[in-house]
């Protein structure tokens, strides 16, 4: 029987954290064994919010590389990628941006906490507007089942599998509907300031982080802040510290770290010591090895043209087969029997918001 395949991306806007460490690493290196592994780059989901000062994202495609591969993904096990060099996917997006109506990504959470939000770029241009649409057609161009990501991440997969379901329905069923895989302990990493670890609220832990910064960053993390002394009993349920170190520790050290919290008896200064000694120790083979394969000359740029090599008899497929299924070439159409008059029925019947224009 053959496998069953995984795809996830990362956008190369900073290096690797412990928030994807423990979010969603874990589980893409679980899954590149299990599955048939598409695991990529998404140097345009990068620009559609860099798109002003793009200077980073091309250093930062090939970091991603290394920090993924020293922490253990294998090249020759799974497919690794980067999204510009499987220009197919832009054009999938189109076909999805016919079929999609406008009030979908308009009400995308995501999309409207950051416009909100981020206030050092302009988020106003049409390319960011149509990032859940781009995520959708990376996850169909390869056919992917299940898809490993952060919690943050939901809303996006939903939206993948309405768009997925609308095309499908409009054009002649053939793309997969995708599983969102969620980490069950590390499914939202807290940063040393208590909100999501993310390299854009510069509260990250990185796994390249060398012993003084691991040290400086940790005695610098965030605990329950109604524990203003020792001596108040503290709650480690909402203390982002005991969150961090409890995915690195053995549970009987944890459960005295809780116990010893809840009645004063230990104090934060002391944990945070422990967790940067914890920290430190958990990171070091992964530093090793980063450092050797950063040693091998070209050692990125050959993982991601073998990559493209394999990811491209399959995005070419896909998009050889939707353009045939919508019918833009009316020598290869097969649309004969789903064309408009299917097309109307479904917007008619299934999908009335179509034609209303409620922002
Ligand atoms: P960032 O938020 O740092 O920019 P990305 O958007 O590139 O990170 O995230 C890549 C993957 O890692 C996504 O699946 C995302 O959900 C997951 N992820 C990122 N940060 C965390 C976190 N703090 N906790 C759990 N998962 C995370
Ligand atoms: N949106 C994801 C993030 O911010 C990155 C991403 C782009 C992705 N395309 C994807 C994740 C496809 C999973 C599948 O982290």
């Amino acid at each position: 029987m053959s496998k069953k395949r995984t795809l996830t991306g990362y956008r190369p806007t900073g290096k690797l954290h412990l928030g994807h460490w423990f979010g969603n690493l874990q589980n893409m290196l679980r899954m590149q064994h299990e599955y048939d592994a598409y695991y990529f780059i998404a140097d345009f989901h990068a620009l559609t919010s860099d798109w002003a000062d793009p200077s980073g994202i091309g250093t930062f495609t090939e970091e991603m590389v290394l920090d993924w591969c020293a922490a253990g993904l294998d090249p020759e096990i799974c497919t690794i990628y980067r999204q510009s060099d499987v220009p197919e996917v832009a054009e999938l997006m189109l076909y999805f941006a016919m079929v999609l109506p406008m009030p979908w990504l308009e009400r995308t959470p995501s999309y409207k906490e950051q416009r909100a939000q981020v206030t050092t770029k302009d988020l106003g241009n049409v390319g960011f507007f149509l990032y859940p649409a781009l995520q959708a057609a990376d996850i169909a161009i390869v056919l992917a089942d299940a898809v490993p990501v952060g919690e943050d991440q939901l809303p996006h997969l939903e939206l993948t599998r309405e768009i997925v379901r609308r095309f499908n329905n409009t054009y002649g069923s053939f793309l997969v509907e995708p599983q969102a895989i969620i980490a069950t302990e590390g499914a939202r990493v807290p940063g040393t300031d208590g909100r999501k670890m993310s390299k854009s609220y510069g509260n990250a832990i990185f796994i390249s982080d060398g012993e003084d910064e691991i040290r400086t960053k940790v005695m610098s993390f965030m605990t329950d802040p109604a524990r203003k002394l020792k001596t108040d009993p503290g709650d480690p349920d909402i203390c982002p510290l005991h969150h961090v170190h409890k995915l690195i520790a053995p549970a009987d050290e944890i459960a005295e770290w809780d116990r010893c919290c809840r009645v004063a008896e230990c104090g934060c200064v002391a944990h945070k010591r422990k967790l940067a000694d914890d920290l430190v120790e958990y990171l070091a083979p992964f530093r090793e090895r980063r450092a050797e394969i950063a040693a091998i000359p070209g050692f990125a740029s050959e993982v991601l043209a073998g990559g493209a090599a394999k990811a491209k008899p399959i995005t070419s497929g896909v998009v050889a087969t939707c353009r045939e299924l919508i019918g833009i070439d009316p020598r290869t159409s097969l649309t004969a029997g789903i064309g408009p008059a299917r097309r109307d029925a479904v917007v008619e019947e299934s999908h009335p918001s179509f034609l209303d224009s409620e922002a």
